[in-house]
């Protein structure tokens, strides 16, 4: 008898358009979900007081001093964000950045004013020397290997000695992005022997030699006086593959969440990763050229943007990030709330 038999896969069955009908069964049967407390507010401090400057290639993002920058802080914590993180622009930048090791460095009291004023918020800090150095780049500049280059293990050093700065001043935890080899373990070890065995990294794992980073030098006024960074981040058109060893080295130099970044044009490499580390926090930096294509094509009234930033985001976490950093990141609390 056919009515005995199992329905038969396919249409007139199976309709899928039943799971879109009713609103509240589209609600039910939705599976990925944006929280405030998975988002990361990325934030830039520079010397002064009462400083508020729009930066022109990212409307509605702002280089604060470090008074205004802490109450900037609060607010993302009262809005329930997961975190800010933090990036510093120097009165004074040279050959090797040592704004950035020193205690009274931007960042080191910025970080001191933001606990003071919020002291729940998490403070991520971001471990780089591009926006500390004259020339740009991610570390100090060596000619050991025969060529203009950044120094790596001269860099380590650095790092370490910038963590435990930011450590000490009272950051919860540091996320290196320079893609330096050895840089998680350089950074563990120095935190380790400073008493801070506690602080976790976030390590930008994963860090692609972008065109997407654009707006954000000129946020961090870090662009390159000479050259390029594809010497130390990833080339996009390299195997998939590689990202994954560079989230495994980072991991077992003690890594704690790895990062892929940019994240729109590398969902392939944030679901490989979910999918081959699935015990491991996974982090995902919408950059700011993501941010400013939206914003530019928004303010021209040629897309909604509230409905595509949350599509985006939706996207960058069904692909497998549990955590983004994203400029909207306040904005889409308030959306959410
Ligand atoms: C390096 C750093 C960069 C970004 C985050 N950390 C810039 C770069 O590598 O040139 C880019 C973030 C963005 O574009 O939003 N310290």
């Amino acid at each position: 008898m056919s009515s005995q038999q199992a329905p038969r896969p396919g249409f007139p069955t199976t309709r899928l358009r039943r799971l879109r009908y009713h609103p509240a069964v589209r609600e039910l049967v939705g599976e990925t979900r944006l929280s405030p407390a998975n988002l990361i507010q990325p934030l830039f401090v520079r010397p002064g007081e009462r400083v508020r400057a729009e930066i022109s290639a990212m409307p509605g993002n702002y280089q604060f001093s470090p008074d205004l920058l802490a109450e900037e802080v609060g607010r993302a914590g009262e809005l329930g964000l997961g975190g800010v993180i933090l990036f510093g622009i120097p009165a004074e930048k040279d050959e090797t950045g040592s704004d950035a090791i020193s205690d009274t460095g931007i960042l080191a009291e910025a970080i001191r004013a933001a606990k003071r004023a919020a002291p729940d918020t998490l403070l991520i800090t971001d471990l780089c020397f591009c926006e500390y150095t004259s020339h740009g780049h991610c570390g100090p500049i060596g000619e050991a290997t025969g060529r203009t280059d950044v120094d790596n293990d001269a860099t380590l050093k650095l790092l370490a000695e910038q963590a435990v700065v930011h450590a000490r001043a009272g950051a919860d935890v540091v996320a290196p992005s320079g893609m330096m080899d050895g840089m998680v373990g350089a950074i563990r070890r120095g935190l380790d022997g400073a008493g801070f065995s506690h602080v976790p990294i976030i390590s930008y794992a994963a860090k692609y030699a972008s065109a997407f980073y654009g707006p954000f030098r000129e946020a961090a006024e870090s662009a390159p006086q000479f050259g390029d960074r594809r010497g130390y981040q990833m080339d996009p058109a390299a195997a998939a593959g590689q990202a994954m060893r560079e989230i495994e080295l980072d991991l077992a130099e003690g890594a704690d969440i790895v990062m892929v970044k940019p994240a729109l044009a590398y969902l392939d490499i944030i679901r490989d990763a979910r999918q081959r580390f699935p015990g491991v926090p996974l982090a995902a930096y919408s950059v700011s050229g993501e941010y400013s294509m939206i914003k530019a094509a928004a303010q021209r009234g040629w897309i909604d943007e509230r409905a595509i930033v949350l599509e985006s985001l939706t996207a960058i976490r069904r692909a497998g990030a549990g955590i983004i950093l994203t400029y909207w990141a306040k904005e889409v609390a308030r959306w959410l709330a």
